[in-house]
């Protein structure tokens, strides 16, 4: 299926895609094999409509302890990985600034692609990357990003409904150790794709901009560089209003002093139960005596094998979540929780449990969607065209933070699939 700019399903089978497909197996290659591509995989093994056929990434530590735990095809380059003509599908889990170059690269070998967020640095690589897979005629999903989270789609589904009524305000609220994590240099610096503006506002982004269903057409934000060790923006408040008069609001610290999965009963961001650890991260980052040292470490200790991949199996995990998140219609508030949503109406209060089928609930979701559009022609909700949408709503609340003026969007190109 092509990612028709609007949003029309196109077809596999003119492009000859569905041709390679047998048993309506997709055989999958994943690019990177750091913390993002790990985190993929256990969704990927679980998931018998794929099978992982090859893996590509230039360190060799990676692709060592990758080829010791598995008989799969395992490449040092992305090129090379293509030209092993054994993928019907990636997933592309590279820096930042390498995204538009792999899924041009994929879209030029006919190859599908899931590529992780933000879709690029700039708009002029979405729309590069877009007329790519648009010419070959292939199939484009930006992910993962929480807007996958079943409790999110669960969410939106009954906005749709109608049963709740008219949808008012989005609030999202998020407070974590990101800036404190072990970090490549490049992700401590703005220009580059650093800081949160690019790596965790996407989240709130996508999630807000999914359960809204019109255009962003005005940003007004504040953002900080709070400590002068970690020069990129750590903090950011933002109001966004749709089209339809719905408005939004988001808040991201990543300056690891309160957490906010306090409120969702210490269960963390993918679901996993956790336990109260303030200020630890930025403690254990105390050990590097240099940036080279700190990206090293990150590489071995969140790129695969430095960390186990499932739950322990006596471990019960529940669903993932990017902070609070609570959304007020004309006849219903709801907020998520750690088991699902809670729906708040007039006469009380209900929750909806979401049964924990997969041990990676939001990543298979992603699969979903990729399998979907490819083997049975549906579009997915995050093409390129959603995948830019995002980021041009990232990229206005960095001007409006800097300019301390509203940022107004409406060229259309925003706009939702
Ligand atoms: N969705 C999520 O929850 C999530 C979480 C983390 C990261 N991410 C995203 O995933 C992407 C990667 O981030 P990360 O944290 O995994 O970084 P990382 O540094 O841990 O991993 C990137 C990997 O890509 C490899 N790589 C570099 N150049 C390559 C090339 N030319 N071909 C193949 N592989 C190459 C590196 O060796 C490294 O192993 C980023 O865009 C980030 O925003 C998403």
């Amino acid at each position: 299926m092509s990612e028709n700019r609007d949003g029309a399903n196109g077809t596999v089978d003119s492009h000859g895609q569905s041709t390679r497909i047998s048993n309506g197996t997709l055989r999958l290659g994943m690019i990177g094999l750091g913390l993002a591509g790990a985190g993929m995989l256990p969704a990927v093994f679980e998931d018998s409509r794929f099978k992982l056929t090859a893996v590509a990434d230039p360190n060799p530590l990676l692709r060592e302890r990758f080829a010791k735990d598995h008989d799969c095809r395992v490449f040092d380059s992305a090129e090379a990985l293509m030209e092993g003509d054994c993928v019907d599908a990636v997933y592309i889990a590279t820096p930042h600034q390498l995204h538009c170059e792999h899924v041009v690269l994929a879209a030029t070998h006919g190859v599908h692609a899931v590529v992780e967020k933000p879709m690029a640095l700039t708009l002029e690589d979405c729309d590069r990357m877009r007329d790519a897979v648009d010419r070959a005629g292939t199939v484009l999903i930006v992910g993962h990003t929480h807007s996958f989270d079943p409790a999110v789609l669960a969410i939106r589904d009954i906005i749709r409904s109608g049963s709740v009524g008219r949808l008012a305000i989005i609030s999202m609220i998020n407070y974590t150790d990101f800036l404190y994590r072990p970090r490549r240099p490049e992700e401590l610096d703005t220009s580059k794709g650093g800081g949160i503006l690019f790596n965790q506002i996407p989240h709130q982004v996508d999630t807000i901009r999914l359960l809204a269903g019109s255009d962003v057409t005005s940003v007004r934000a504040a953002s900080h560089v709070l400590d002068p060790a970690r020069p990129t923006e750590g903090c950011c408040t933002a109001f966004l209003e749709f089209s339809d008069g719905t408005a939004a609001t988001l808040t991201y610290s990543g300056y690891d002093h309160f957490d906010s999965d306090e409120f969702h009963e210490w269960v963390g961001e993918n679901g996993q139960p956790k336990k109260p650890s303030h200020g630890s991260t930025r403690q254990k980052l105390g050990v590097f005596s240099s940036s080279r040292e700190e990206a090293e470490a990150r590489t071995t200790r969140l790129g695969y094998g430095g960390r186990p991949m499932n739950p322990a199996t006596d471990e019960k995990w529940f669903q993932p979540h990017f902070g609070t998140l609570i959304v007020t219609c004309e006849h219903a508030d709801i907020r998520q929780t750690k088991d699902g949503i809670r729906v708040y109406r007039n006469d009380g209060s209900e929750e909806v449990i979401i049964p924990c089928a997969s041990t990676r609930p939001g990543r298979s979701k992603v699969l979903d969607e990729l399998y979907d559009a490819v083997v049975h022609g549906i579009a997915p909700v995050h093409n390129g065209v959603f995948g830019r949408g995002t980021l041009e709503a990232c990229l206005a609340i960095l001007e409006s933070s800097r300019s301390h003026a509203e940022v107004r969007l409406g060229n259309g190109l925003g706009e939702q699939a």
